[in-house]
């Protein structure tokens, strides 16, 4: 048995669905820890192609356990639409398992994010799915949670409790509607208990049940450590903790019980969200531009344009120190496929010329990476890759060597290589 956990180490979007949908294939358990409906993960296999926002990639293993655990924000409607359009594709969801403790995603809490974005000096860029406004609830303590949805008879009281907080947020911006007048509202979310009842559990106990009979769970990070709360690009973040101690809080698996910390990294970094945001490798616009087109690289939750950088191997290592992983994931490796020269950042050079090398953020505050100057380790690249690899050596050698430089300078091992969408288009190392 193994418990592992599959952690974003960029800005999200490395490829995680496609990573945990191939483990899972010999998973017992597949767990969401954090985040919400801003999430996409992105999923080619026998099915069709998905981008499941709430739903653990796992679904597709009909063995497979799926929590949605306590650390997720879920959207009601969201999640009923995702399943309901995976039962529509031959995917029956009856091993999916909502957690009591999950914080529930209000009509009001979407609204409230966009206002906030429009009202913030600095414009975050957030998914507008509500993540900010339902995890600060959560942290002021007047939150829903699904297990609230048990009970109908308390139900109506338990929404007045959080309706009267929400609605005088809202009145505050203009932007009041009938649409959340309380009938409204409470007739709403008493539909969405009669669809989410076949799936609440109090999910921590199936996960103690599962560690103890030596099962093998997938722990399945949304977004990445470069948007964590605490330890990503603050104030350019998400609200959850996206960190394999994320993985814990966020379900309910004792920390000690993780054996294995997958690290995912994308073969070149991207970021969404707005311009002031960080990100000290963006490629100049004349490589950015065609491998945005060619590798599809738009947002799957809201379909922005992706920023697109250099692999900077410094902030990989400072995801590595904080997640403590054990292995690297890299996905996306074939759509590299025609540059003339591959760049891999070392270091920065700071405003005052000083270098920094070797353990990042030691001195230097993430707002400083917008003043730095990436310096490069160039490699040539490679003109044709092969459709099918099944081994280290049938890649390109000037990508064996792309790979090896990242191993050394992040200084953890690439076990997994994923060189395109499909399931079956990935070498284990
Ligand atoms: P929020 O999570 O919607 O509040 O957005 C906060 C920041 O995280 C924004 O810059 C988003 O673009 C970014 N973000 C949130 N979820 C994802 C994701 O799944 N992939 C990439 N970026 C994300």
């Amino acid at each position: 048995m193994s418990v592992t956990a599959v952690i974003g180490a960029q800005w999200g979007d490395e490829g995680k669905g496609k990573i945990v949908d191939f483990l899972a294939q010999k998973a017992d358990m597949v767990i969401r820890f954090n985040g919400g409906p801003n999430a996409g993960h992105t999923i080619h296999n026998e099915f069709g192609k998905f981008a499941l926002h709430l739903v653990p990639s796992g679904i597709f293993n009909p063995k497979t356990i799926c929590i949605i655990g306590n650390g997720v924000a879920i959207d009601p409607k969201i999640l009923i639409e995702e399943i309901e359009s995976l039962q529509q594709k031959g995917i029956e969801c009856l091993n999916l398992k909502i957690s009591t403790k999950a914080h529930l995603i209000m009509p009001w809490h979407p609204l409230i994010d966009s206002f906030q974005e429009q009202s913030r000096g600095k414009e975050i860029g957030t998914t507008r799915r509500g993540i900010g406004p339902v995890f600060a609830d959560k942290a002021i303590r007047v939150g829903l949670r699904v297990e609230d949805l048990l009970d109908e008879n308390k139900f109506p009281q338990k929404l007045l409790e959080v309706y009267s907080h929400g609605q005088n947020i809202l009145r505050g911006t203009n932007w009041y509607s009938n649409e959340f007048a309380y009938n409204r509202v409470l007739e709403k979310y008493l539909f969405y208990r009669t669809k989410f009842l076949p799936y609440i559990e109090e999910t921590e106990f199936l996960i103690w049940e599962a560690v103890a009979e030596r099962k093998n769970i997938l722990l399945e990070g949304a977004q990445g450590t470069l948007l964590d709360l605490d330890f990503g690009t603050y104030p350019y973040v998400t609200s959850s903790a996206c960190t394999a101690a994320g993985a814990s809080q966020g379900s309910g698996l004792p920390p000690t019980a993780i054996d294995e910390i997958i690290g995912v990294v994308k073969a070149f970094p991207t970021r969404v969200g707005s311009k002031e945001q960080p990100f000290p490798t963006e490629m100049p616009k004349s490589v950015a531009d065609p491998l945005r087109k060619m590798a599809g690289e738009y947002g799957s939750t809201t379909g922005r344009p992706r920023r697109i950088g250099w692999f900077d191997a410094l902030l990989v290592k400072y995801s590595a120190k904080i997640n403590g992983f054990t292995k690297l994931a890299i996905t996306r490796l074939d759509n590299l496929t025609g540059l003339k020269t591959l760049k891999i950042c070392y270091g920065y050079r700071t405003p005052d010329n000083k270098i920094i090398s070797t353990l990042l953020m030691r001195g230097l505050t993430f707002s400083d990476l917008n003043q730095v100057k990436p310096l490069y380790y160039e490699i040539p690249g490679w003109n044709k890759f092969p459709k099918k690899c099944k081994k280290f050596s049938d890649l390109p050698s000037q990508a064996q060597f792309y790979l090896e430089v990242i191993e050394k300078m992040v200084g953890v091992p690439i076990k997994l290589i994923s060189y395109g969408p499909e399931r079956n288009q990935i070498i284990v190392k």
